[in-house]
């Protein structure tokens, strides 16, 4: 009696805990609820290890083991240390480099089940122990070599084998045939086999792939720790397990199809290793000469042009997070609202470098909402704007996308800021951006540089604009 009140009891749990994952979900698909979907991700996530610890399964209680509290004490410290620390630009190599635990957990989890589990498993247990060891290793190795790239302790550039779609064929059937080995046998050296080729292609897939394209991998690496989780759920009999991984695993994958459709990728070149890569192309890490004469304009022209604007867009990249020139760009917005001007904010989908980078930036310096715009919300007003202000952006505002087919970017959609009547760049210098190619439109007649870190910048134009 009383272990079946407990089993209800933690049924109810885990229905409510995976009800508050999917509404953390959908809260976080918005600026506007993301704090609240966050706290419901977090209330969830209580819920689940509280019903995990107290749990009683079988009759037996599951006492929390003095070791299994200390892990959960110490990595509460840990990742509250590392998200304290961390910097915005630093995010998508700490991303990847959680993903790697996700997958090492899965491996040692079916390790351990292998090796102490109540006597020789079934089939069911040996092909879920697999599955998951499997998946486990590729998402480990791989989220390694992303976090080493993204942190540029490894070259960016794709590392393209020849033959390599052959040895990823190779590398899948070998698998296959041991993974079928150890189901039926049970023989552990299959299981090691299979997870030493996992590991491999792990690697072998993230090092094909160019550093544009890091941010698709991070997200695929993120869809692939969400499965992980799925299978451990299945080995382990634990549903919400299975729930929140899938949750995890499809929303990775639904993101990293729309990230490769703002970046016009394939999604399967990203999953396959460079699948169709041509490998001419230069990546990051080659940057190009600046081909072309510039114009510079001062804080005080630019003061004047903003005030005799009737609308300004300004278009913020991974300098403004660098700089942390957002609350400059507060100030400046509500300076110019001020004046009845029309101030937008136009939002790459790439922008920065992690997902919502420059949304989650305005929003800490409390930009409204609703003036910050998506790029195909704001591409068509673009030519009917009097000022855009690019702020340590680059390749997001790259006029080779569309005109030139030779370019890496080829067919990435762009804002298209060229077409507006005045457009001001401020970066530092004119260095490339992020994918390392030259920039043409430093040298369009409608365009006009203002060099200089983008804080201290905005603050001058800002100090210019109060003495008005
Ligand atoms: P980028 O093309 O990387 O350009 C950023 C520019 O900011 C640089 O050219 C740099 O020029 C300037 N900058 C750096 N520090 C600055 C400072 N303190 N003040 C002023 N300017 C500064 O950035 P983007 O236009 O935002 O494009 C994003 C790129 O990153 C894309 O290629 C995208 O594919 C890639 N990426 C995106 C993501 C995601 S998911 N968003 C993740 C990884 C990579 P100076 O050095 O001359 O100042």
């Amino acid at each position: 009696m009383e272990t079946l009140r407990s089993e209800a009891l933690s049924d109810v749990a885990y229905l409510t805990a995976a009800v508050l994952f999917i509404l953390s979900l959908r809260g976080l698909s918005s600026q506007e609820t993301a704090r609240r979907g966050n706290l419901y991700g977090i209330i969830g996530m209580a819920i689940a290890i509280v019903a995990t610890l107290t749990t009683t399964i079988g009759g037996a209680s599951l006492d929390p083991h003095p070791i299994l509290l200390a892990a959960i004490g110490g990595g509460a410290v840990l990742g509250a240390l590392m998200a304290a620390r961390v910097g915005m630009t630093q995010m998508p190599e700490l991303v990847a480099l959680l993903h790697s635990f996700v997958g090492v957990a899965a491996v040692l989890v079916g390790y351990s089940l292998e090796l102490h589990g109540d006597g020789p498993g079934d089939l069911k247990t040996r092909i879920e122990i697999y599955i998951d060891v499997l998946i486990g290793a590729l998402t480990f190795t791989g989220s390694i070599l992303a976090f080493l790239k993204l942190r540029g302790s490894v070259s960016g550039r794709p590392t393209l084998l020849p033959m390599r779609h052959w040895f990823n064929l190779a590398m899948l059937v070998g698998s296959v045939g041991l993974g079928v080995l150890y189901a039926r046998e049970g023989e552990l050296w299959a299981l090691a086999g299979g997870t030493a080729i996992a590991c491999v292609l792990g690697v072998h897939l993230v090092a094909a792939i160019g550093g544009a394209d890091m941010p698709v991998v991070v997200s695929m690496l993120n869809s692939y720790s969400g499965w992980t989780a799925s299978a451990a759920g299945f080995m382990l009999d634990n549903d919400l397990l299975i729930v929140t991984g899938a949750l995890v695993g499809s929303s990775g994958a639904i993101l990293s199809y729309i990230m490769c459709r703002a970046m016009n990728r394939s999604i399967w070149n990203v999953i396959f290793g460079g699948f169709g890569a041509e490998p001419a192309k230069p990546a990051a890490g080659a940057p190009a000469a600046p081909q072309g004469e510039v114009a510079d304009i001062d804080h005080e022209t630019l003061a004047t042009k903003l005030l005799e604007a009737k609308s300004v867009v300004i278009v913020p990249g991974y300098g403004m997070a660098v700089a942390r020139a957002q609350h400059a760009v507060r100030e400046l917005t509500e300076i110019l609202r001020g004046h009845d001007k029309l101030v937008r904010f136009a939002i790459h989908p790439v922008a920065g470098r992690l997902p919502g980078h420059m949304n989650v930036l305005l929003a800490e310096a409390n930009v409204p909402y609703d003036i910050v715009l998506e790029m195909d919300e704001i591409n068509a007003d673009l030519p009917s704007t009097d000022v855009v202000i690019v702020i340590g952006a680059n390749d997001i505002v790259n006029p080779a996308a569309e005109d030139d087919p030779t370019s890496p970017i080829a067919g990435m959609p762009v804002l298209q800021v060229w077409k507006s009547k005045l457009v001001v760049v401020n970066k530092r210098s004119r260095a490339t951006g992020y994918a390392g190619i030259d920039n043409p439109l430093f040298y369009k007649p409608v365009t006009k540089m203002l060099f200089g870190d983008a804080r201290q910048a905005i603050e001058k134009v800002v100090t210019v604009l109060r003495t008005r």
